[in-house]
């Protein structure tokens, strides 16, 4: 039995701000509850929601009080079962995204996880490159082929193609067997050329007077990117968001649909992405790795907009660590 008096190193938000919120400081280590386990995290993954909520936007209407630990994406060691918990083992390498939209509490040491939101880690990455999949790569699967309905053939463009969730989704849809192309800077085409996908440079030229015949187009940018996509779908395609509303009158004036959607837990589907990466159809890109106690750097950086793939907390064994 883990004592709740024991402590672990943790980043926690005593108030919504810029990155001086987050403070590295000794918390309580969580006690798994019936239908958990408790997590010794090695690494922790960073995504833009994570600063949006810092900053009191984002998922911040889901904090309530004070001393909440950020994060969502984990990869670690089971380290504790809850009670009558025995879907997995003492040891276990698993991963995970935890319990979105409610804080997940993965900037810390120790997380505690409900069992249907995890699954073992995949035995080909090490605990970093995991920490790099659980949120981006749902969102990608939720949006290609939950929401979409992507196809073997079709054609489908992804905005935001070198960025967290959309280098996991090229490479999704390439699996699938799609056509892909993605909006990339310069700096990023190679990039994204290495993953199979054709990139389109949009600082360049606007995509929408080059570009055209898509059944797909999944937006993670934003701003007007949506608004101008709808001429470039084919008739009867699909516009999916993960940042604005469905606009339903530019819908219907091009006959297609628009959807907009929010990324569930799912460890059902990490197993089945964990499957997928296993056989090598699917790699998360690492660009930053910095230690937990530097969580301010890598907000700062995620905050900036130009990070290639992922930035990814690893957490070392600290003072409080056992
Ligand atoms: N609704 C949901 O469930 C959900 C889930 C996940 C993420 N999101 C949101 O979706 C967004 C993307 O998430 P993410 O993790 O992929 O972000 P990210 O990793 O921070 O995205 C950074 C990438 O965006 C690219 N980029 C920036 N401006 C661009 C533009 N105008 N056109 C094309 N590419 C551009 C950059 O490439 P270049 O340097 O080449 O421009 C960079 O590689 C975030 O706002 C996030 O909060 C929502």
């Amino acid at each position: 039995m883990i004592a709740n008096n024991v402590l672990m190193n943790a980043v926690r938000i005593h108030g919504f701000g810029g990155p001086e919120q987050l403070v590295y400081e000794p918390a309580p280590r969580p006690r798994p509850k019936r239908g958990e386990v408790l997590i010794r995290v090695h690494a922790a993954g960073v995504n833009p929601v994570d600063w949006k909520t810092r900053q009191g936007e984002g998922v911040a209407g889901y904090i309530h009080g004070t001393g909440a630990i950020l994060g969502w994406d984990v990869s670690g060691t089971v380290a504790a079962l809850g009670p009558g918990t025995d879907a997995f083992r003492i040891g276990d390498e698993v991963f995970g995204m935890l319990r979105f939209p409610h804080p997940g509490s993965a900037y810390a040491e120790y997380a505690t996880a409900p069992v249907t939101q995890i699954a073992l880690k995949p035995k080909s990455l090490d605990h970093v490159h995991a920490a790099a999949v659980p949120l981006p790569a749902l969102t990608a699967w939720q949006a290609l082929f939950t929401v979409a309905g992507l196809k073997a053939g079709q054609r489908i463009l992804i905005h935001g193609a070198a960025g967290g969730v959309g280098h996991l989704a090229v490479q999704l849809a390439k699996w699938k067997g799609a056509q892909v192309v993605g909006t990339t800077s310069a700096r990023n085409a190679a990039f994204l050329r290495s993953l199979g996908a054709e990139s389109f440079d949009y600082t360049a030229a606007p995509f929408e007077k080059n570009l055209s015949g898509f059944d797909v187009v999944f937006d993670t940018v934003g701003g007007d990117a949506a608004e101008r996509s709808f001429p470039i779908l084919r008739k009867g395609g699909i516009l999916v968001s993960i940042l604005d509303k469905g606009n339903e009158v530019l819908a219907h004036k091009f006959g297609v649909r628009s959807v907009s959607m929010r990324v569930k837990t799912d460890g059902n589907g990490l197993a089945e992405i964990a499957g997928l990466i296993d056989a090598g159809a699917l790699r998360p890109t690492v660009e930053t790795v910095l230690a937990l106690n530097e969580v301010r750097r890598a907000h700062e950086l995620s905050q900036g907009g130009r990070v290639r793939g992922k930035i990814v907390l690893r957490v070392a064994g600290g003072e409080h660590a056992q």
